[in-house]
């Protein structure tokens, strides 16, 4: 019988001090959760010295990874040092020394998230990640235990709190992308460099993970479209709230006739949809079941504390999991063979604002390109932009294909009706 459960940390920054803070200040819980002590025995750092956020025993503090992932005594290895090589490595080294692992890293989940969880089930160990995926959102355990019994054929999330933000402030107090990115970093919310969150990079590792979980395929970053919120404008936003929209940054993930689309990309929501309501750094993953319907967590998606939740719940999973003696027994390859769709299967409606040459004949041209691909519009309006002869045309399209929502953009591009295209989104509802 499991006495007491030692752990080992990499890493002691936001993540790492909210770990120590939860085992220390949570004991009696977990005692009584899974039935022995649980305590941090080592914990790596590059900086020996640096003032930390919990209280710890700085006789606990190493900065050589061996103490932690080789050192006999410990149980579980919790990795919140993130990056990808450096993590891989002590990953990879605590399972070949039978440790079970726990960690936040969606960067690394998202690209060697299959190599590391085959080599966790040869070493007979646990590989738990729930903090990867919407930080304090136990969506990753909601998926492979809470829905188990059902076909998920549709997800989507809002999965990335600094764009959230973003999108949030520029709508609600008419501010431009840039104006509201300076003040998320002054105040810490965006990261200083910002690119990995605006562009859509970090909601997409998210995306695959998820994917590849809910639809149980092994779903690559690489197999993931992604498209980023810097070029969205105010004009836009304007826009989508006479249309009856909120412009949202959505990861998407759909399944039709065994074959899937993952996306990450600026989404004009109808007001009514449940993800439209998730404002400023929230997070909220709303999935649909062939059985269940549909269904919706929301949450914080960082932050010390969320995050440490899903972390030390995990912990708790380990534990359990060692005193049935069941390590290592719930990876479960993918059950299908990865199949995505085409472009011709991908089906949306599409946010158009263009700018035209203001006279007689551009309005008929442009709605014959539209009805030369067989796509009717759903939504129009036209204004004059000052006095240059130029108008703006807002439109929403029925639904149709990617493909050929691709061919009627580009013809918009070189047919010579069009000025600019000014922006482009995905429209969600609808027949898709
Ligand atoms: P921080 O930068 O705050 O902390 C990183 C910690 O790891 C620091 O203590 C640092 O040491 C240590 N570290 C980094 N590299 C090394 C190394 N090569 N050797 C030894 N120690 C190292 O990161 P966070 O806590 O914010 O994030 C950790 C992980 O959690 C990442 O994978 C992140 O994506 C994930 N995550 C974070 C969330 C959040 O809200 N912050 C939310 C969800 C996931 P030192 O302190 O001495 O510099
Ligand atoms: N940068 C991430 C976000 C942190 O803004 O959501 C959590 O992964």
């Amino acid at each position: 019988m499991v006495q007491n459960v030692s752990v080992g940390l990499l890493g002691l920054g936001t993540v790492g001090s909210g770990v120590v803070r939860m085992v220390e200040g949570h004991q009696e819980e977990l005692l009584h959760r899974v039935g022995c002590p649980v305590y941090i025995k080592r914990v790596l750092v590059q900086n020996l010295d640096k003032e930390r956020s919990c209280h710890i025993n700085p006789e606990l503090l190493t900065s050589k990874a061996d103490e932690v992932v080789s050192d006999p005594e410990i149980d579980v290895v919790i990795e919140v040092i993130g990056g990808i090589e450096r993590a891989r490595e002590y990953i990879l080294q605590a399972l070949s020394n039978k440790k079970h692992v726990i960690t936040a890293n969606k960067d690394l989940m998202a690209l060697h998230g299959a190599e590391l969880l085959s080599a966790a089930e040869e070493n007979g160990c646990d590989l738990f990640y729930e903090a990867s995926v919407a930080g304090g959102i136990p969506i990753i355990r909601t998926l492979v235990d809470g829905l188990a019994s059902d076909r998920i054929t549709k997800m989507m999330g809002i999965v990335n709190g600094t764009t959230n933000y973003i999108l949030t402030k520029m709508d609600k107090e008419n501010l431009t992308f840039e104006e509201v990115l300076k003040e998320a970093q002054e105040l810490g919310y965006a990261e200083a460099d910002p690119t990995s969150d605006v562009e859509g990079i970090d909601a997409a590792r998210k995306m695959a993970i998820l994917a590849s979980l809910g639809f149980s395929m092994n779903i690559h970053l690489d197999d993931v479209e992604v498209k980023g919120i810097s070029s969205i404008t105010s004009e836009d936003l304007e826009y989508a709230r006479q249309f009856g929209y909120s412009m949202k940054l959505i990861g998407n993930a759909k399944k039709d006739n065994g074959k899937v689309e993952v996306s990450v990309e600026p989404t004009l929501l109808p007001d009514t949809h449940p993800l439209a309501s998730v404002q400023n750094e929230y997070n909220a993953v709303y999935i649909y079941g062939e059985a269940v319907g549909e269904t919706m967590l929301f949450g914080p998606g960082a932050g010390q504390l969320p995050t440490a939740t899903s972390i030390v719940s995990d912990l708790v999973a380990v534990v359990r999991n060692m005193r049935l003696g069941v390590n290592g027994k719930s990876v479960v390859a993918p059950q299908f063979d990865k199949q995505l769709k085409k472009d011709d299967e991908i089906a949306g409606k599409y946010f158009y604002r263009l700018h035209v040459k203001d006279e007689a004949g551009t309005f008929s041209a442009l709605t014959s390109i539209f009805a030369n691909h067989e796509v009717s519009l759903e939504k129009l309006l036209q204004k004059p932009v000052g006095d240059n002869g130029v108008a703006e045309v807002v439109l929403v399209t029925h639904t149709t294909s990617k493909q050929q929502n691709d061919n009627i953009y580009q013809q918009l591009r070189d047919s010579g009706v069009v000025n600019q295209i000014k922006s482009h989104y995905r429209v969600e509802g609808g027949a898709q």
